[in-house]
């Protein structure tokens, strides 16, 4: 199973990815995640994205189609994957395409997430991350269950985005709407889209991807 969340910065794809590998035991590949772990262990590739990170620009379509191909021949291309913020760009989805023929499978479903702008500036503004395993919080929508405490490994320390703040979501957005929102297309010719209302609890959004990954099984 091979399924593409797309959709705007602070959608809940990351969230809903991470639900998804849960249920079903594939693989959860984010970009985002991978360029942010490359920038904490100061490899080179990883000083050369910070800026463009920290600005809210994308990184090139070389290196984030490099790092997925990686990740599919260490092995997730065969447990499954959720694709959480990749592909971005049309070239990135052709890439992505081909990647997996080669490997002999391909995409099941591309799942579009449909939130409001204003909903993804509360949602972006409010974010923070533990700085020791890296899950996701948000201030009102889901803290933690006691203050100041991860629930997922007792960790004390937080951490919020550089690209979190408001003018790098503007460029976020505005970058999603020129380059990735034409994917909304693409994959509807291709028959492959599925769009949901993005908005609403985080447990009401998991059970509208669940009716249609459950329909794909
Ligand atoms: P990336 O890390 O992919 O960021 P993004 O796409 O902007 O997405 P986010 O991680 O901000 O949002 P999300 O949809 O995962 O939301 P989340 O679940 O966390 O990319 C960062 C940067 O890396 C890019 O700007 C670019 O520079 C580079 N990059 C990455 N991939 C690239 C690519 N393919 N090509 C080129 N460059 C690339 O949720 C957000 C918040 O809302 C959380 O606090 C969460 O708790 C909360 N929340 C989630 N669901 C709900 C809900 N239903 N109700 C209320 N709150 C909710
Ligand atoms: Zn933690």
């Amino acid at each position: 199973m091979n399924i593409i969340l797309l959709g705007p910065p602070g959608a809940g794809k990351g969230t809903q990815a991470k639900i998804l590998v849960d249920a079903y035991g594939v693989v959860q590949l984010s970009t985002g995640d991978m360029l942010r772990a490359a920038r904490t262990s100061g490899t080179e590739m990883g000083k050369q994205v910070a800026a463009v990170m920290d600005r809210g620009d994308l990184v090139t379509d070389e290196i984030v189609i490099g790092l997925i191909a990686e990740q599919l021949d260490a092995g997730a291309a065969d447990k499954g994957v959720i694709f959480d913020g990749f592909p971005r760009t049309l070239a990135q989805a052709d890439a992505l395409d081909q990647l997996l023929r080669s490997r002999g499978t391909g995409l099941h479903a591309v799942i579009e997430m449909k939130v409001d702008d204003a909903a993804l500036v509360r949602r972006i503004t409010g974010r923070f991350t533990c700085a020791n395993c890296g899950a996701v919080y948000h201030d009102e929508t889901k803290p933690t269950a006691k203050a100041g405490v991860c629930d997922a490994c007792g960790h004390t320390e937080f951490t919020r985005r550089a690209d979190d703040n408001e003018e790098a979501l503007r460029t976020r957005l505005m970058n999603y709407y020129r380059d990735t929102a034409p994917l909304i297309g693409y994959y509807y010719a291709k028959k492959q889209l599925r769009s949901i209302d993005g908005l609403g609890e985080i447990d009401e959004v998991k059970a509208r991807i669940s009716d249609i990954v459950q329909g794909l099984a």
